[in-house]
């Protein structure tokens, strides 16, 4: 036999061989990235693959506040790779599978870095599983608010804006990665464990209790929960909806004025902003002392102690703005604030209190030079997206666009706006693109100037 013929024999064989076996010796991937080059937090998040699913199985301890459990994400491969980052921050990992194969890891700052035994392919789904446990961090960000992992006088809970939900589970976490969950959590008895999405069962069994949450809905893992508590549950409907809601006993006599409004609060929101995007709706009500701020937490937004109403409301309508329509960077926080802010002006006109002109003519002629520290689709820095700009300054653009398109338009363009993104991702872009295609008569070119980029107060309101 000739050289040659060998040669072709033997690769005949090898290639026979990738196929009987599946294998993809052809396969040379590359390492994943370790951000996605988000403006404000670059390194958030991890580049190469999308998740479609998390399912998150805990244990918690309160008494120590030792967190052990599996987190299983299930991916898909954006490009060949050799290896991918999860961001976790802080706990040990015991044992990292994919697709049931061990693979090797390592740990650098908050990124989990994982070798699968075989490369993956371009489009190809996998399975990661990390196996960890330890005590999670809180963590404090850019702008000195605490976030993460918080222990509570009951128990902790779990608060992700913008990059805390790397303390308490392996993952994607930046906005622009939405997915499913399952949030499978044992507690000790007599505590309750709260999350996203809907209770699918809860079962007692010597002395530990085990609460399966699952969001159906696409999450971004910044809105991601996990409430432990001696919450005390009420359930109803509201809007149609099953609502679940869960109160610290200290906080029920105090909450319950407010918390008889929420069916209120979800009619009025559908109507204002369009269908309400999720399959469930509630609340969580931690102690006082629990966070000090609230947040948009997905189906059931968490508050430190009783809201009042516009809280209420602010929290609510993020359901649309943020965890349905979701910021594509941090850079888009506006997006969020400014549209939460916004419903907050409308609530207290449909009241019959101030008219949302009068609320912006009231910020425009106050003499706070906060609100004009920098234009809201430029936050000044990673420790500034929560800012006033952000908020209120981010809702008087709003209110310049209803002023310019007048009160049906501008009503219409709202609830297309959540409905072309839903369950999505949107930046600034995408919106000043939609409102200009929604009202082509209107010159809206004077309002990004001023109001979206401009620095400083406009010249005129
Ligand atoms: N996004 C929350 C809200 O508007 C508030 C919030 C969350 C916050 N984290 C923060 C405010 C950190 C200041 C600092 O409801
Ligand atoms: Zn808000």
């Amino acid at each position: 036999m000739s050289r040659s013929v060998r040669l072709a024999r033997a690769c005949g064989a090898l290639l026979l061989g990738c196929v009987l076996a599946g294998c993809d010796g052809g396969v040379r991937g590359t390492p994943g990235g370790a951000g996605v080059r988000d403006p404000y937090f670059p390194k958030a998040g991890n580049g190469g693959y999308d998740v479609e699913h998390y399912a998150l199985d805990l244990d918690y301890v309160p008494d120590g506040g030792r967190l052990s459990g599996t987190a299983t994400v299930t991916a898909r491969a954006a490009k060949d790779l050799s290896a991918f980052d999860l961001d976790l921050s802080g706990l040990d990992v015991e044992q990292v599978t994919v697709d049931g194969e061990s693979a090797r890891f390592s740990r650098a700052g908050h990124e989990l870095v994982v070798r699968p035994r075989d490369d993956l392919g371009e489009g190809e789904r996998f399975e990661v599983r990390v196996r960890y446990s330890g005590t999670p961090r809180t963590l404090t960000d850019p702008d000195g608010s605490q976030e993460g992992w918080l222990p509570t006088g009951t128990g902790a809970v779990a608060l992700g804006e913008p990059v805390g939900s790397m303390t308490w589970f392996p993952g994607n976490h930046h906005p622009s990665d939405k997915a499913s969950y399952a949030i499978t959590v044992t507690v000790p008895e007599g505590l309750r464990a709260v999350s996203n999405g809907e209770l699918a069962s809860e079962r007692t069994h010597d002395g530990r209790t085990t609460f399966v949450w699952r969001t159906a809905e696409p999450m971004a893992s910044y809105v991601a929960t996990l409430a432990i508590g001696r919450y005390g549950i009420t359930r109803s409907t509201a809007a149609g909806l099953p609502v679940y809601t869960a109160v610290e006993p200290g906080q029920a006599e105090e909450s319950a004025e407010v918390l008889a409004r929420l069916p209120e609060v979800m009619e009025w929101a559908a109507h204002t902003f369009g269908p309400y995007p999720f399959s469930s709706t509630g609340v969580i009500v931690g102690d006082e002392d629990d966070a000090g701020y609230a947040l948009e937490t997905q189906n059931r937004p968490f508050f430190p102690g009783a809201p009042d109403t516009a809280l209420l409301v602010h929290e609510l309508a993020h359901q649309w703005f943020g965890d349905s329509v979701t910021p594509r960077t941090w850079r888009d926080m506006w997006l969020n604030e400014g549209f939460a802010t916004y419903a907050e002006w409308l609530w207290e006109e449909d009241e019959g209190g101030d008219s949302a002109q009068e609320t912006f003519e009231a910020l425009y002629a106050g003499d706070d030079d906060d609100l004009w520290a920098f234009p809201p689709a430029e936050p000044s820095g990673p420790a500034h997206i929560s800012d006033r700009p952000v908020y209120d300054r981010g809702a008087m653009v709003v209110h310049k666009i209803r002023q310019a398109v007048g009160d049906d338009a501008f009503h219409d363009l709202v609830q297309g706006w959540t409905a072309a993104h839903r369950h999505g991702n949107a930046d600034t872009g995408d919106f000043t693109a939609y409102v200009e295609e929604r009202a082509p008569d209107v010159d809206f070119d004077g309002i990004w100037a001023a109001w979206l980029y401009g620095e400083g107060r406009p010249e005129s309101p």
